[in-house]
C-alpha cells in the first residue's frame, strides 16, 4: 500500500466538511427543492445533490488517486478496482430532517482502505457545528477535545438510538420488533434519524449503543471508526466484526460492554 499520511487526509476531510456545512447551511436558510428517491418517504433535496458534487470535487483535487463513493451520484476517481483507498461520502445524512427543518442532520466522510476499514472519519453537523473527528489508531474528539464511550453495564440503564429503513411499510424487516424487544428493556430509545450522528453519539457517551439494519456504508462508516476510537465495539448482529460485515447492512453499535446483551437481543432473545 502507497504511503498515505492519515493525519493530513483528516485535516483535508475535515476543511472539506467545514466547506461542505456552509454550502448546506445557505440552502437551510434560502430554501431548497426536493424530490423523492426509492419511495415517497425516500427524499432528497437540491442541496443533497449540490453538497455532494463540491465534495467530490475537493476529494479529487486532493487525492486524485483515490476512488470516491457518493450517496447521491454513484462512483467518482480511479476506479474502484484500482484505488488502494476510497472515500465514502454521505452529504446530508438526516435528509427527512433536513427537509423538515429538524436541526439533525450530518455531512459525513470516511476514508478506507480497499477493504472497507475505515482509516479517517469526519462527522459533521453544521447547525450546531459539532465535528467529531477520528482517525485509525489516533483516537477520537468532538470539537477537538478527546471522547469516549459511556461506562454502563447493563441494558436497564442504557440509552440507545437506532433507525427504521425507507421500505418500512413494504418490508416485514422493518426493525420493529427489534424495537419492541430494547424498549422493554432499556431506560430509553431514541430515534433521531442520522445514522452517522447515532453512531457519534455512541462514541462520545450520549448514547450507550445503536442497532440498525438495511444501513448503507456512507451512512455509518465515519460513526464507527469514531466509536472504536473512542473505545466501543462494532459488529453485525451476530458480533461479527470481520472486514466487509457491513455489506449485509446491519451494524451494533456500543460501549463495548453491553455489546453481547445488545446481539442477543437482537437474536431474539
Ligand atoms: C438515513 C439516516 C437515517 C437512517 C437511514 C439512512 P439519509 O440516511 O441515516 O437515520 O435510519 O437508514 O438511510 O437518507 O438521511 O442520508
Ligand atoms: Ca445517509
Amino acid at each position: 500500500m502507497s504511503e498515505l499520511n492519515l493525519v493530513d487526509a483528516l485535516a483535508t476531510a475535515r476543511e472539506i466538511a467545514e466547506e461542505a456545512g456552509r454550502e448546506v447551511m445557505r440552502f437551510w436558510h434560502n430554501g431548497f427543492s426536493q424530490s423523492t428517491k426509492s419511495s415517497a418517504v425516500d427524499v432528497v433535496t437540491e442541496a443533497d445533490q449540490a453538497v455532494e458534487v463540491l465534495i467530490v470535487k475537493r476529494l479529487l483535487a486532493a487525492f486524485p488517486q483515490h476512488h470516491i463513493i457518493g450517496e447521491e451520484g454513484g462512483g467518482a476517481g480511479v476506479p474502484i478496482e484500482k484505488a488502494e483507498y476510497h472515500w465514502y461520502v454521505d452529504p446530508i445524512d438526516g435528509t427527512t430532517n433536513f427537509a423538515n427543518h429538524i436541526p439533525v442532520f450530518a455531512i459525513s466522510l470516511a476514508l478506507t482502505d480497499a477493504d472497507m476499514n475505515p482509516l479517517v472519519g469526519v462527522v459533521y453537523n453544521p447547525v450546531n457545528g459539532e465535528l467529531f473527528c477520528a482517525v485509525k489508531g489516533g483516537g477520537a474528539t468532538l470539537n477537538d477535545v478527546q471522547i469516549c464511550v459511556s461506562s454502563d453495564e447493563t441494558l436497564i440503564t442504557c440509552v440507545l438510538g437506532s433507525g427504521f429503513p425507507y421500505d418500512k411499510y413494504t418490508s416485514p424487516e422493518n426493525n420493529l420488533n427489534e424495537w419492541s424487544r430494547f424498549l422493554v428493556r432499556t431506560r430509553g430509545l431514541r430515534r433521531m434519524g442520522s445514522a452517522a450522528l447515532d453512531c457519534c453519539y455512541v462514541a462520545c457517551g450520549r448514547f450507550d449503543g445503536y442497532w440498525e439494519q438495511k444501513v448503507k456504508p456512507y451512512d455509518v462508516l465515519a460513526g464507527l471508526l469514531c466509536v472504536t476510537e473512542a473505545g466501543g465495539t462494532v459488529s453485525d448482529y451476530h458480533g461479527n466484526d470481520t472486514p466487509g460485515f457491513l455489506n449485509g447492512g446491519r451494524v451494533v453499535v456500543s460501549n463495548g460492554r453491553i455489546h453481547a446483551e445488545m446481539v442477543r437481543v437482537l437474536q431474539g432473545d
